[in-house]
């Protein structure tokens, strides 16, 4: 019999451990063909990026709630709806809500606990047994969770933890293009024709890629315009030993070593692209790369291309809430909201004209030039 997708969602939606009437044997089984079911469906970097990627954090976010006392707190007061401010109430220790806001959105993801609306939550089954000293569940987070906290050795940045370690190097490289290509490409939910249907200026490049690793997304523009890109005016920016890595084509596509934290010595260029760059990088930082971008910008004609997450007000997806934890734990640095994009920029000299989304809901292409935001132009 052929059961419809829909059906089986509400299928799988509906069940639950009592319908087994204590039949271990079949709920086991059925625990089998379930987690069978999801590889099926999974592709291999979904796969790959739960393995790697999401325990640390999602453990990291758990041990932050137990240690605040939040889980039991919670429990102890009914396991009701509450507020992100009433959740920071509850910790025994001081929590920034910016900061568990970000957990919570993780936490929610994963159905650790429920979002019922932008910043309030419900406890479920699984987190109010956090909360509960009697199941003894919240050390088996804590003991799982001790082999993450070594942290980095040599106690240098990430950045430079690259550049010394080719293995680490080679091996971020490949994760980033496997990455890219599993991603939906940005030239399919951005007009890339918006950077050619002007009266370009010759002397400059159109397209800069600042922190573009290997050219996966240059070359992407390079094979949609490549009739009518004349040589040298696609440029590929980044560490010496990312560059190295570069599969690109260098007849079109020039490679330039530059470091984003100085000044941008490619000037006038029609677009700067930055491709999952400030998320690596604090508010102050960024700054720091924005400015340096606007001052090589030519205003009323160059344009910023931020692909980013954008983070949504409630319901974002595991990928987008497990990156903004691995971002802070890795970098210091965050996903952002729309709001914070718009402050981020703003600081920076630039309007935002147009928010491209990409139907896999997983980043934006966020379009700016340089000027002050229009006045309630928040059409985006
Ligand atoms: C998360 S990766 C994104 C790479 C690529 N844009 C993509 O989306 O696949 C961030 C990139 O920033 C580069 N990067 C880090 N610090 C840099 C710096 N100071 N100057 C230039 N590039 C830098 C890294 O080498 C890396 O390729």
């Amino acid at each position: 019999m052929k059961v419809s997708g829909t059906n089986i969602a509400e299928m799988l939606r509906q069940a639950s451990a009592s319908d087994f009437d204590e039949d271990e044997s079949t709920r086991l089984a059925t625990i089998k063909e379930a987690q069978r079911l999801i590889n099926r469906l999974q592709h291999p970097t979904e796969r790959c990026w739960e393995l790697a990627f999401e325990n640390w954090v999602i453990l990291g976010a758990l041990q932050t709630f137990i240690d605040l006392g939040i889980f039991e707190r919670w429990r102890d007061a009914g396991g009701g709806l509450v507020s992100l401010e009433n959740l920071c109430g509850l910790a025994k220790a001081d929590i920034d809500p910016k900061l568990l806001v970000r957990l919570c959105r993780l936490l929610a993801a994963k159905d650790l606990i429920e979002e019922v609306a932008e910043e309030q939550y419900k406890p479920t089954t699984f987190s109010l047994a956090l909360g509960d000293e009697d199941s003894l569940q919240a050390g088996w987070i804590q003991f799982g969770e001790i082999p993450y906290r070594l942290g980095c050795p040599e106690n240098i940045g990430f950045w430079a933890r690259c550049s010394s370690t080719p293995e680490l190097q080679a091996s971020f490289s490949a994760m980033m293009e496997n990455w890219t290509r599993y991603k939906t490409h940005w030239t399919e939910y951005f007009d890339t024709s918006v950077l050619l249907s002007c009266d370009i200026d010759t002397s400059a490049p159109i397209l800069v890629d600042v922190g573009g690793n290997r050219g996966h997304d240059i070359s992407l523009f390079r094979s949609r315009h490549h009739a009518v890109i004349p040589a040298g005016s696609l440029v590929l920016q980044d560490r010496p030993e990312a560059l190295a890595l570069a599969e690109v084509d260098r007849d079109k596509i020039r490679v330039m070593p530059h470091d984003f934290l100085t000044p941008q010595l490619v000037r006038n260029a029609r677009a700067y692209m930055f491709h999952a760059v400030f998320h690596d990088w604090t508010d102050e930082m960024s700054l720091v790369i924005l400015k340096h971008t606007a001052a090589a910008m030519k205003p009323g004609y160059s344009r910023l291309l931020i692909v980013d997450v954008v983070l949504p007000p409630t319901g974002a997806s595991a990928f987008q809430a497990g990156m903004d934890v691995t971002m802070m734990g890795l970098l210091s640095a965050k996903e952002r909201t729309q709001r914070m994009w718009e402050e981020l920029l703003s600081g920076a000299g630039f309007r935002i004209l147009k928010i491209w989304r990409d139907p896999k809901r997983y980043e934006s292409v966020i379009e700016a030039e340089l000027g002050a935001p229009e006045e309630g132009a928040r059409q985006i």
